[in-house]
């Protein structure tokens, strides 16, 4: 750890052993290192535990995955000062680790497993937003191939084909023709790419504009909106190369206007968190709206149960409030009860890779110039400590974020201090936030 202090200038580690709740959070990137950094701010919290963290987190990592869903609950229920679990990945909110946890009576942020279904079943998205009249694309529904195909032979428009399940971020297809969706419905369906993620599929119409990500807690009855913001998900710049789990973001989005928002609000946010509470799956959490802009048209592609990566890192760093008493008010259900602030600063975060990501890469690769960072946060994701030292172990291995009061000199601030950081085969985009 000396070492590791040394190399990142500062001591990674938080007021460990204070007096305060002691929090654990599951989930070991970058969003959660924002969540920790943030949690950190808060006079009420004490040590700070994450299943599995990372080495930079400056946390107590538990050596327990995110997915040992019993492993989780055995430590929490042998550490008797955790108060609360922050369930921050998909995979475990739709394994029901919240659901596990609450009726044990313990306190954890996230929404249970029949609520995180909006993310976790892409059907079941789309299904409730036809149901309560919620705009989106135009869609169908498969559990059969043949089918599916058919469907997209009939169809005069270019359509985007979506694994039902969770994969990983990938199981998204964009489709240019009826061939390549064919194409896509085989590799899911047939080929079984993304294993049972891909026992049904939706297929849905293409849409264009600009793509914004909102998000809100949510505490099963009342919302509380934070800035948007906007992701980058292609590896290279101008938005070319594969999709990636997202290059930079920034936040808030300007194009996105007050009204736009205001109408939002009536059209997707409000139909929405009462719709789960009338289909007795109330969300509680945070429920991140992934939305597509075209002129007035707001449409939404997609629901996210959690907080988006990386979205979160430059989101976070603006909240005023207490984090922990936001939490704590969203399980609750008191929220409404809470008066949360933002700043009206401009944050951007851009993330550097591995060389190859978001294919193969080599892990291992030493971590230098984290000391002359300046004005900026770094927020580690695929780093591990080897010899006492941060070593590269990811696609995504950190994002350096920063925050002015406009996003030039934000933006300026970042690129500075990304230009002292090396690691061998490391890349970034050069143009995130270049569109402002
Ligand atoms: N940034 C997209 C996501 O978190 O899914």
């Amino acid at each position: 750890m000396k070492m590791i202090k040394q190399q990142i200038g500062h001591t990674p580690q938080h007021k460990r052993g204070t007096v305060g709740d002691d929090v654990l959070v599951v989930g070991g990137g970058g969003r959660e290192h924002a969540i920790v950094k943030a949690l950190e701010r808060s006079p009420r919290v004490g040590t700070i535990y994450a299943a599995p963290g990372n080495a930079g987190m400056g946390v107590v990592q538990t050596g327990i995955g995110a997915t040992d869903i019993e492993k989780i609950v055995e430590y929490v229920k042998a550490n008797g000062n955790i108060k609360l679990t922050v369930v921050a990945p998909d995979d475990p909110l739709a394994m029901g680790l919240v659901d596990r946890l609450t009726e044990l009576g313990f306190k954890a942020f996230g929404p249970k497993k029949a609520a995180a279904k909006l993310e976790w079943s892409k059907a079941y998205a789309k299904d409730f937003m036809k149901k309560y009249g919620i705009p989106t694309a135009d869609y169908a529904a498969f559990t059969d191939a043949q089918c599916a195909k058919d469907y997209v032979n009939s169809l005069d428009y270019n359509v985007v084909v979506k694994a039902d399940g969770l994969a990983l971020g990938k199981g998204v297809i964009i489709c240019n023709d009826k061939a390549e969706a064919c194409a896509a419905i085989d590799e899911i369906m047939t080929d079984k790419k993304f294993g049972e993620a891909g026992n049904s599929l939706v297929v849905e119409r293409f849409i264009t504009g600009y793509e914004v990500s909102l998000l809100a807690f949510v505490d099963g009855e009342h919302y509380s909106l934070m800035p948007t913001a906007c992701d980058h998900k292609r590896a290279l710049d101008g938005d070319e190369g594969l999709n990636t789990g997202g290059m930079g973001a920034y936040s808030p989005c300007p194009a996105f206007t007050r009204e736009l928002l205001a109408r939002t609000e009536e059209t997707v946010v409000k139909p929405t968190v009462r719709g789960m509470k009338a289909e007795g799956a109330p969300f509680t959490g945070v429920l991140y709206f992934g939305l597509m802009v075209d002129g007035d048209d707001v449409r939404v592609l997609e629901y996210n149960a959690r907080f988006g990566d990386p979205e979160t890192q430059s989101v976070l760093p603006l909240l005023q409030s207490d984090l922990y008493e936001i939490f704590l008010a969203t399980v609750d259900g008191t929220l409404d009860k809470l008066d949360v602030k933002w700043s009206d600063k401009k944050s951007i975060n851009v993330v550097l890779a591995s060389g190859g990501y978001p294919l193969a890469y080599e892990k291992g690769k030493l971590i230098s110039g984290l000391d002359r960072v300046d004005g900026a946060d770094v927020y580690f994701a695929g780093v591990m400590e080897s010899d006492g030292m941060l070593v590269t172990n990811g696609g995504r291995v950190l994002c350096v974020q920063a925050m002015a009061d406009d996003f030039a000199a934000a933006k300026k601030t970042v690129y500075d201090n990304i230009e002292k950081i090396k690691f061998d085969g490391c890349f970034y985009r050069r143009d995130i936030g270049k569109k402002l």
